[in-house]
């Protein structure tokens, strides 16, 4: 769907945002425990402020018209737009918002975040006005609160950040450096992963067979640590195995599928030193760690010939 308004071009201001990966403790994270993240700008969200002659509008490849008539998979953003608004004293009229991403939504690789992030920082340019990172994560988090209903902050958080995090609920965040460069592989199944089902999920294991759930999660918080000191210290055999280890876990809890899988056993089969589920699982992506640079191209294109989705080769470096 496409919009034709009358743009006064004179007024136009673009906000960027890259995507993001969870290497590791994704579910455990909402609960209290470690998670290790990575900015990941292969992919990543362009938002573009237009002053138009009317009302507010969006244009997405989700929607396509006023901003009031947009569809409640939009809501948060909607909130976002609005909340930014009111403390940018952007008056609610004459715009036109147009969103062009090249990440897929609901596969774990941060869609909705990077948007909120790009679409914020439009509109503080648009308003000529600086912006913190911390103004930018707080009105993205309205939107997160929609979209996964309790979030940890993660995704935000290393949409924003240059290097990979480690994160921890109401603790300040920490850097990491690795030491040596890792070879990663990044595919998608195909398949929507819903964020806000799985993570209730988990919140109803809790209840269920709380002895079983926390056991769980209190593991993976381990095994975080350890891949903290696999990538600073011990390397990228250590890495694989935590990765595998942390994808035991995940699969107990049953936020793994049959399509991540799938994959993840080929990736394990075809030579990868490690493969787990990356974001909330039950579909979306999976990373798988390399040997070297060449063997994540190979790997990338054995997965691409296995049937995955997508596949995107990529370098976590010592910078
Ligand atoms: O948005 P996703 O699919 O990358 O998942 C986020 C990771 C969870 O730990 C499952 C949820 C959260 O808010 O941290």
């Amino acid at each position: 769907m496409s919009l034709e308004k009358v743009t006064i071009p004179e007024k136009t201001a673009t906000g960027v945002a890259h995507s993001k990966l969870i290497l590791v403790g994704e579910h455990a994270v909402v609960h209290g425990q470690p998670a290790i993240s990575i900015p990941f700008p292969l992919i990543g969200v362009e938002s573009v402020v237009e002053r138009v002659q009317g009302g507010v509008y969006l244009d997405s490849s989700f929607y396509a018209g006023p901003m009031e008539s947009a569809p409640k998979i939009l809501t948060g953003i909607v909130h976002t737009i609005k909340q930014t608004l009111k403390l940018l004293h952007i008056p609610y009229e004459n715009l036109l918002i147009r969103i062009h991403s090249s990440i897929p939504p609901g596969k774990g690789l941060g869609s909705s975040a990077s948007v909120e992030i790009a679409v914020v920082k439009s509109l503080f340019t648009f308003s000529e006005k600086p912006y913190t990172n911390e103004q930018v994560l707080q009105l993205a988090n309205i939107s997160e609160t929609y979209a996964h209903g309790a979030p940890s902050g993660i995704d935000s958080l290393t949409i924003t950040s240059p290097s990979p995090i480690w994160y921890r609920k109401e603790q300040p965040i920490d850097y990491i450096t690795p030491n040596g460069d890792f070879y990663f592989v990044v595919a998608d199944t195909g398949r929507k992963a819903d964020t806000r089902t799985a993570v209730d999920m988990v919140t109803g294991l809790i209840k269920t067979a709380p002895k079983k759930a926390y056991g769980t999660l209190e593991r993976i918080g381990e095994i975080t640590y350890q891949v903290r000191e696999a990538l600073e210290k011990s390397g990228k055999q250590v890495l694989g195995f935590l990765l595998n280890e942390a994808q035991k876990e995940l699969e107990s809890i049953g936020v793994s599928d049959k399509s991540l899988n799938r994959l993840i056993y080929f990736a394990r089969q075809e030579g990868a030193l490690g493969a787990k589920l990356t974001g909330a699982g039950h579909g979306g992506c999976m990373i798988a760690l390399a040997q070297n640079e060449a063997h994540a191209m190979l790997l990338s294109e054995k997965l691409k010939q296995f049937g995955a989705h997508d596949v995107w080769p990529f370098a976590l470096k010592n910078e």
